[in-house]
């Protein structure tokens, strides 16, 4: 049980950042059958626990104490409802990109605007991944968690996950306290391609299919965001943020073509890359990080850097929008551990 955890665990290579970071214990698993025992044994000797998916959405520190478990289990499994509707039920370890193309090459429905999201399915409701129009809550059942501190296995509705542009309950109250085993999706046969967002559209005429879909987003990604294999990076690095109506409208009359989409709420969403961009950032750098030069929403690491030179970097970024603008940025990935 105990000679499969790995001490002095480098994850340099582990999260899409590519900041150094030793792990004191670290430990695969394979079977989620295997872990009440393991979080028992956790609890005995009071080590604290860290999940970690596939690194996409972290700010690792250069020394992170306890253990820190990293779900494989992968397996996936449809249920068919009936002539159109298809329960997807998925562990956490696969990579959601998988997931995506394993649903749209069986011709179903719901995920495709998702293409290319790095990550593990399992860490897809801590923050409701979102892209191109469509968010998890659209599609997602059910989670199913178990809570770190005693082994207890539950199955959280979608509305008790209380998904959000970017939130969830796995970032606030059960933040830190839950391991996410599953996730059952709900996709449909019936075509709905959902082609507002940006010129998909134009890339794929009338009647596209989920894959051509999931293709196109695909092509779109990779022409904007950085490939974390070549450059270190966290996709966006800050939310768009939510101001009220009437700071909205105060900045466009300062800035006409400035993007916002009214929310139903009466608020207004402004892209943060935008904002950074109009302060002359894209491509700014400073030592070991920068702006990216194609989306200025996204941080990148060019190496040598660790997560304070990081927080520092963004910090001044977020800086330069708040006396630029009048507008606070959130960091979007998760600090995991003290940053030394
Ligand atoms: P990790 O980074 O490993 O972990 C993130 C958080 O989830 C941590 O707090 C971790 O403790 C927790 N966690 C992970 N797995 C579990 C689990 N099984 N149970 C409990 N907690 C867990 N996000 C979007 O929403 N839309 C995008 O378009 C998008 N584009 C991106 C593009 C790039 C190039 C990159 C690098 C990232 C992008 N992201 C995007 C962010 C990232 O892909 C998502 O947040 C993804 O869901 C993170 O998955 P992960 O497995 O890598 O999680
Ligand atoms: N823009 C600029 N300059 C830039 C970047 C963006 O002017 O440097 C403008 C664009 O022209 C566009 C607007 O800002 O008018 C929005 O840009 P984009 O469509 O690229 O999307 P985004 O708001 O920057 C969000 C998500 C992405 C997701 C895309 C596509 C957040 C924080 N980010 O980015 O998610 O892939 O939409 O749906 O909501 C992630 O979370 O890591 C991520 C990459």
């Amino acid at each position: 049980m105990v000679n499969d955890i790995v001490t002095d665990h480098d994850l340099s290579g582990a999260n899409t950042l590519g900041l150094p970071c030793i792990a004191e214990r670290y430990v695969a698993v394979t079977q989620a059958a295997r872990l009440p025992a393991l979080l028992a044994m956790a609890k005995a000797r009071g080590w604290l626990i860290t999940v970690l998916g596939g690194g996409s959405n972290v700010i690792l520190p250069p020394r992170l104490e306890g253990l820190v478990i990293q779900p494989m289990f992968r397996r996936f499994q449809l249920e068919e409802l009936g002539r159109e509707e298809v329960t997807v039920l998925v562990e956490a370890g696969l990579p959601w990109h998988e997931l995506v193309m394993a649903t749209v090459t069986r011709g179903l429905w719901g995920i495709e605007n998702l293409a290319l999201i790095p990550g593990s399915c399992g860490a897809a409701p801590i923050q409701n991944i979102g892209a191109y129009g469509v968010e998890l809550a659209d599609v997602l059942e059910s989670v199913e968690i178990m809570h770190l501190d005693t082994g207890l296995h539950e199955t959280l509705s979608r509305d008790d996950c209380e998904l959000a542009y970017r939130d969830s309950i796995f970032k606030r109250s059960l933040e830190n306290r839950v391991l996410i085993t599953r996730l059952t999706l709900r996709l449909s046969r019936r075509p709905c391609p959902r082609l507002a967002y940006g010129d998909l559209v134009k890339r794929l005429g009338e009647a596209p299919t989920a894959l051509e879909v999931a293709q196109a987003v695909s092509q779109v990604r990779r022409e904007k965001l950085p490939d974390p294999t070549v450059l270190g990076n966290a996709g966006s690095f800050f939310k768009n943020p939510l101001v009220s109506a009437g700071k909205a409208r105060a900045l466009l009359e300062a800035h006409s073509t400035m993007p916002h989409f009214p929310q139903p709420d009466g608020s207004v969403k402004l892209a943060a890359g935008w904002l950074i961009d109009r302060c002359g950032l894209k491509g700014y750098r400073q030592g070991a990080f920068g702006v990216h030069d194609r989306q200025a929403l996204v941080m990148v690491h060019h190496g040598g850097g660790d997560a304070r030179g990081l927080l520092e970097f963004a910090a001044e970024v977020a800086g330069r929008v708040e006396t630029h603008f009048g507008i606070h940025l959130e960091r979007e990935p998760r600090l995991i551990g003290a940053t030394g």
